[in-house]
């Protein structure tokens, strides 16, 4: 089997000497889409930033290690991880219009990348950044690639962001949150995308969401992320129909019926708050919301195998059938 296009093993974090990303390990391979789920603050967003060594100036990686197609980022230059940026691993991040330039017609940003790294003559360019607009449902897409960032609204820019890190076909693709700003025709419209472009191009996707109904759509694996670490990871379908953790339990009973048999009822919600980072309970991080807690989660549960080719860190794994 060929090696994942991005492996990343004991991955640690941290943001004033607190692990926000605590021994994260998870793997894509090439034409797969896995993603990561988990509310909000549980270190989704700063592992993400870690893999494209742009985590921001507070935090650093604390350990581990993170490889792409075999290669260690972490010994790579900054010039080198530069190159890779844009070109194999590209990011489409959770605030789009902070990454956009304000000074420099849309169009022409995206043109950029294909002038960088894939040496193309700018007329070319120009033409494939028309037709990537295009792609991600803009219209008058030749209109708009002359216009500026100020004069799209807030969807037209998550969409030219979602353009710029498209547009060179690049092997990793990690997309933070990438359609919760877009309306629900443009948001299938985009996932549609990057279904083609995993099928087409082998691009191995990395997709961070809330939303699980995303995720039964075009997920193959699920990485279920609390308090900094992973707590269950499998295949998408075996994680939909049966959970091994209580975490990963709840959060899927949090999401509307797709048959929409609980209309009109209230949604349960997971009792209790997210700890900030620093501040979890010795052992289980989950324990303070946990249901199923109970002495023998004051040890840490370590990732195990909990079925073929699915893991989950928790000590009462046979009794998760029995919460309602
Ligand atoms: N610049 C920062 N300075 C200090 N702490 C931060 C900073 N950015 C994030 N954190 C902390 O790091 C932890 C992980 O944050 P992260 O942004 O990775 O969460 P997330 O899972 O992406 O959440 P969300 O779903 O809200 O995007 C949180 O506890 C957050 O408070
Ligand atoms: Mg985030």
């Amino acid at each position: 089997m060929a090696a994942p296009v991005l492996s990343v093993d004991g991955l640690r974090v941290a943001i004033n000497g607190k692990a926000v990303v605590d021994d994260v390990s998870l793997s894509v391979d090439a034409g797969k889409i896995v993603s990561l789920v988990g509310e909000s603050g549980c270190g989704k967003s700063m592992t993400a930033f870690a893999v494209m060594g742009l985590l921001p100036p507070a935090a650093s990686v604390a350990g581990g290690s993170v490889l792409l197609n075999g290669r260690d980022l972490s010994r790579l230059g900054r010039g080198a991880l530069m190159g890779l940026r844009g070109s194999e691993m590209s990011m489409i991040f959770q605030e789009p219009v902070a990454s956009l330039n304000p000074l420099m017609p849309v169009g022409r940003q995206i043109a950029e990348s294909l002038l960088v790294h894939r040496r193309l003559g700018r007329k070319q360019a120009w033409h494939q950044a028309i037709a990537m607009l295009e792609d991600v449902g803009i219209p008058e897409p030749a209109m708009r690639a002359r216009q500026y960032p100020f004069e799209l609204s807030g969807g037209m820019c998550q969409r030219v962001m979602i353009a710029m890190a498209l547009i060179t076909r690049p092997r990793l693709l990690i997309a933070d949150e990438p359609t919760t700003a877009l309306d629900v025709t443009i948001q299938a419209q985009i996932l549609e995308l990057m279904k083609r472009l995993r099928s087409e191009t082998g691009t191995a996707i990395l997709l961070i969401t809330h939303d699980m109904g995303v995720v039964a759509d075009i997920a193959d694996r699920v990485a279920v992320m609390y308090g900094g670490r992973i707590v269950e990871d499998g295949g998408v379908e075996a994680i939909f129909q049966e959970q091994k953790h209580p975490y990963t339990r709840l959060l899927l009973s949090t999401i509307p019926r797709l048959d929409g048999s609980d209309v009109g009822q209230l949604l349960p919600t997971i009792r209790g708050m997210v700890p900030d980072a620093g501040s979890w309970p010795p052992g289980c991080r989950f324990s303070t919301r946990c249901p199923l807690a109970d002495e023998d989660c004051r040890q840490v549960p370590l990732l195990e195998a909990a079925g073929q080719d699915r893991s989950a860190a928790c000590w009462h794994q046979d009794r998760i059938g029995r919460l309602a």
